[in-house]
């Protein structure tokens, strides 16, 4: 494959005033950090980690100018590793890509062999990026729920964020799974979105949190799948069943958590953290075939909207504002 000198790539810099400022241009490919596996991406998606990298959070990524884009798939343009050679179609979620290694908002991405995955069987790489992280993210929930003791006769599983990218995924596989799925949303006109998805009942954000200041509510929940923590996810503990568990991914709301213990001591919840970063590579085979077969969605509806990176700029900024609907992927090769 002949490689080309540069590329077309988003990249974030730094003013003299400290604002941060968007653009797509060219990009050297010597500018790409020397690991094993130089990947041609066709597609990557948009995550809300991605938004906070593009616009100067530090805690995501700590030097600019910088290529944001958590997620990526294409093709292997060549490799250092025995284990990937030139043609084999892969997938990069998680680890550093994005945050401090240029990541999948580029036509090119370079990073170690351990951080790549073969494209799973029955997933296009369109299909994989209409997943990406906020999918994984929402199967690895789903699979410690499970492991935790979640059946479908354990009653409701709520869904907070649900309009969102994991929340929309995990609304879609719970309910292929067989559970009996409730959507928080504070999005109430979408919830023609949600039912379509296979959410059985959609409650207003409001619903989901509650400002009583009591110290446990009423059991409700057999599950949880909380994307968005703070007030919400306290409510969510306060409401869950006896043995019942919580899944906490996210921080969409905030990052705060104010409970008491009552809920574990008296009922015996548990609180599962989730964290799809650097997954083992077991659970995270286990997690994908399970979007590509048993829980595969249909990623061709209103699930999913594609851009060019071109485009790209306005959902930034949506997303951070709770904007999105679904997931967005980004095709990189228009
Ligand atoms: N642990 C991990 O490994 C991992 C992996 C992926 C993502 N995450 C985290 O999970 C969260 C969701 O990520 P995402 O990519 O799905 O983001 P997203 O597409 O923006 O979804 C977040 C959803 O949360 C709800 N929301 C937004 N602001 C809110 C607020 N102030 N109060 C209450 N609800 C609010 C909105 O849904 P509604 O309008 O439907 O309520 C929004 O669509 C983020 O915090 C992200 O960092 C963690």
């Amino acid at each position: 494959m002949s490689l080309p000198q540069s590329f077309k790539a988003m990249i974030v810099s730094e003013s003299a005033e400290k604002r941060f400022i968007r653009e797509v241009k060219q990009k050297a490919l010597s500018e790409l950090p020397l690991n094993e596996v130089l990947i041609e991406v066709k597609y990557s998606s948009l995550n809300y980690k991605d938004a906070l990298s593009a616009t100067g959070n530090k805690g995501v990524t700590r030097n600019y100018p910088h290529t944001p884009g958590i997620d990526a798939a294409g093709v292997v343009a060549a490799s250092s590793n025995l284990a990937f050679e030139e043609g084999d179609e892969v997938i990069v979620t998680g680890f550093d890509l994005g945050m401090n290694t240029s990541g999948g908002f580029g036509r090119y991405i370079r990073v170690p062999a351990a951080w790549v995955l073969r494209l799973p069987g029955n997933l296009s790489l369109k299909e994989s990026m209409a997943y990406g992280t906020a999918g994984f993210t929402a199967a690895l929930c789903a699979l410690k729920l499970q492991v935790h003791g979640l059946t479908k006769d354990s009653g409701e599983v709520l869904v907070t964020g649900a309009t969102g990218g994991v929340g929309s995924i995990a609304v879609g596989i719970l309910a292929k799974a067989g559970f009996h799925v409730v959507a928080a949303t504070g999005k109430t006109e979408e919830g023609d979105f949600l039912t379509r998805l296979g959410a059985q009942q959609v409650i207003s954000r409001a619903e989901a949190d509650d400002r009583s200041g009591r110290p446990i509510l009423k059991g409700r929940w057999g599950g949880v799948v909380d994307t968005v923590g703070g007030n919400i996810l306290a409510t969510a503990i306060k409401s869950t069943k006896d043995d019942g568990c919580v899944a906490c991914c996210g921080n969409a709301m905030s990052a705060d958590l104010a409970v008491s213990v009552f809920p574990f001591i008296l009922r015996g919840v548990s609180l599962l953290g989730v964290n799809s970063v650097e997954t083992a590579t077991g659970d995270r085979l286990l997690a994908w075939q399970k979007l590509a077969r048993e829980w595969k969605l249909d990623l061709s509806g209103d699930l999913i909207s594609e851009c060019p990176l071109e485009e790209l700029n306005p959902k930034i900024d949506q997303i951070l504002q709770g904007g999105i609907r679904g997931r967005v992927v980004v095709n990189l090769s228009r």
